[in-house]
């Protein structure tokens, strides 16, 4: 939302009221309330929608595997089927769709999740498939600062490795980690595309969360002397977790002709953006 305030009219459907102190119209209520999701949503007619809400913790999801299908399949289900036909359905998907054997996975691989929150989020792209031609199903891994209210990882992150507090990096568990705002600023060209249909979006560069929070702090200027090299295997998980989620965007970058950014140069966009306001983080998207 904070990137799209460009002029055109955008409203927020949310169970909170406000967003990041943006002055944005919102709509408050529960996704998980069929019928007040399908009135609200006939209601504005939108001509876009872009359906981030789910459960999005995957151990939690792995403990209550019928909660993740009504969020991530159900209430997927019912925003699909409750916009217009031909309005642009944007599904942003996730790389915990693939078994974790392979590397730099694309579009053309078959996914099979090992978790339920990896299944929940493919049925859920399976439901926006069926019931919207015109979508856009975006397979991401995204890392940023929060909007205020709750902490993403990276900043937990952040805060851990300022304050010297002992945490552990695996080096044996890959991703293909992109700033959400170099995601976002890519996704609204894809949008403004005529291309549709499922895309892998994320950074360029696979690397373990080691070498993430190694990157982290060096860009940061943060000492590393209480970040240990760890296996997954030692972490006490409800999920399993695939050990290689990296995706490859080789498809967007063919089609639309912009690169994906490398850890590093994701990297030096975040760091600085701890203390601008949410408004201007994505100043960039807007270009
Ligand atoms: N982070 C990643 O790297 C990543 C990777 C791949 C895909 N994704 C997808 O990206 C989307 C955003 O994920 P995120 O990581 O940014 O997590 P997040 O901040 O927790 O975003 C999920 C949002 O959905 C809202 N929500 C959940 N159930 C709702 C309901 N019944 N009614 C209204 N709002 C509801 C949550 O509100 P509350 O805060 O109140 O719970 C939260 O704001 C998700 O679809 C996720 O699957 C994320």
């Amino acid at each position: 939302m904070a990137a799209a305030l460009d002029g055109q009219r955008v409203i927020g459907l949310d169970r909170h009221s406000a967003w990041g102190g943006l002055d944005t119209e919102m709509i408050q209520g529960d996704l998980l309330d069929d019928g007040w999701l399908t009135r609200t949503v006939g209601q504005v007619a939108p001509s876009v929608v872009v359906h981030c809400a789910a459960m999005v913790d995957v151990d939690a999801c792995e403990r209550q595997p019928a909660l993740a299908e009504a969020y991530n399949v159900g209430m997927t289900r019912t925003l699909a089927r409750a916009v217009s036909p031909g309005a642009l359905f944007v599904y942003i998907a996730t790389d915990g769709i693939f078994d974790g054997r392979a590397p730099y996975r694309t579009e053309a691989d078959v996914p099979r999740p090992l978790t339920a929150y990896g299944r929940s989020k493919l049925c859920g792209e399976h439901e926006v498939r069926t019931a919207c031609g015109n979508h856009l199903i975006v397979r991401t891994n995204f890392y940023g600062w929060s909007s205020g209210r709750k902490k993403t990882s990276a900043e937990w992150l952040y805060g851990a490795l300022d304050r010297g507090e002992p945490i552990t990096g695996f080096t044996d568990f890959y991703f293909t980690p992109i700033y959400v705002v170099d995601f976002v600023n890519r996704l609204r060209r894809l949008m403004a595309s005529s291309h549709r249909g499922t895309f892998h979006l994320c950074g360029s560069e696979r690397v373990s969360k080691h070498q993430f929070a190694m990157r982290l702090a060096e860009v940061a200027g943060l000492p590393t002397a209480s970040l240990r090299a760890g296996s997954i295997e030692d972490a006490q998980l409800a999920a399993p977790r695939p050990r290689d989620m990296s995706l490859s965007s080789r498809r967007f970058t063919a089609l639309t002709d912009l690169e994906v950014p490398d850890c590093l140069s994701g990297l030096r966009r975040f760091v600085p953006d701890r203390i601008r306001p949410l408004s201007e983080r994505f100043v960039d998207a807007r270009g």
